[in-house]
């Protein structure tokens, strides 16, 4: 999995007083894929009012779940989607759930709506944001059955793991969205970032495993993702695939 390169704060983080777990990229689409985005984005993609930044959130704004057909049945949030291929295949195997993507990077989800046409996926939008606001304000307390974040960005180096995606902060975000009994589904093949997660979770306020554990902690792998780029690289390069489940505990 490639490692952004990071020389000095990007424009990502520039309005925001916090580190952003991103970088911004700015591959262009060509003009077919342009044009086919542009068809499908009325389709899929959630108008989001912004705040300073051009992947912020602005705090009123709230998404509206019973607009994603079919309307009810439970919700399914996955965070940092990439392509696609996770949330493309569980949405058109799962048509009674309600998928939202959430990502940053605009080819990756011009990708992720050209694959939910071409499989007749309609249960599926698309949120161009950075996931924490998102988990912020965005998503109503108690609202979202499942949370996935599968091969986040590993942040290598010792200086960048302050930009990780899942820290303390997130987790608690996580806690806020999910019903009691909702599940937060992590997958990492950068070890070191899986011990830290399941560490922090070990640790936090609101969650308890979910199913089966090995005495280490790990969750079996979840038969729900589809095996990414990401994750077959990972997985060529020698890297173990590390799954984390863990439950919502009951608010009191
Ligand atoms: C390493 S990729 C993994 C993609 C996908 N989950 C997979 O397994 O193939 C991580 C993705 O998370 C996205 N991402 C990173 N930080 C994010 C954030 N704060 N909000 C939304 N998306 C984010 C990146 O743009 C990238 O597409």
């Amino acid at each position: 999995m490639p490692e952004p390169v990071v020389t000095a704060p990007g424009p990502a983080s520039s309005h925001r007083s916090v580190p952003v777990s991103f970088v911004r990229r700015s591959r262009r689409l060509s003009d077919g894929q342009q044009r086919l985005w542009d068809e499908q984005r009325p389709r899929y993609l959630v108008d989001v009012p912004r705040a300073a930044a051009s992947t912020s959130v602005a705090p009123a704004f709230v998404l509206d779940l019973a607009a994603v057909p079919p309307g009810d049945g439970p919700v399914v949030v996955e965070i940092g989607s990439g392509q696609g291929d996770a949330v493309v295949t569980a949405a058109s195997a799962r048509p009674g759930t309600r998928f939202v993507a959430v990502e940053v990077y605009e080819p990756g989800l011009a990708h992720t709506a050209r694959s939910a046409a071409a499989a007749g996926v309609d249960n599926l939008r698309l949120v161009q944001a950075n996931a924490p606001e998102v988990l912020a304000s965005a998503l109503p307390e108690a609202s979202v059955d499942e949370v996935w974040v599968f091969f986040p960005d590993p942040w290598r180096k010792a200086r960048h793991t302050k930009r990780r995606l899942v820290d303390e902060a997130f987790l608690r975000l996580v806690a806020r969205v999910l019903v009691d009994g909702g599940v937060l589904r992590f997958a990492s093949d950068w070890e070191p970032y899986a011990e830290q997660v399941r560490d922090l979770l070990v640790a936090a306020d609101g969650f308890v495993p979910h199913g089966e554990t090995t005495p280490d902690g790990w969750a079996p792998r979840f038969e729900g993702r589809v095996l990414t780029g990401f994750e077959r690289k990972g997985t060529a390069a020698g890297r173990v695939v590390h799954d984390l489940a863990y439950a919502r505990t009951p608010r009191g």
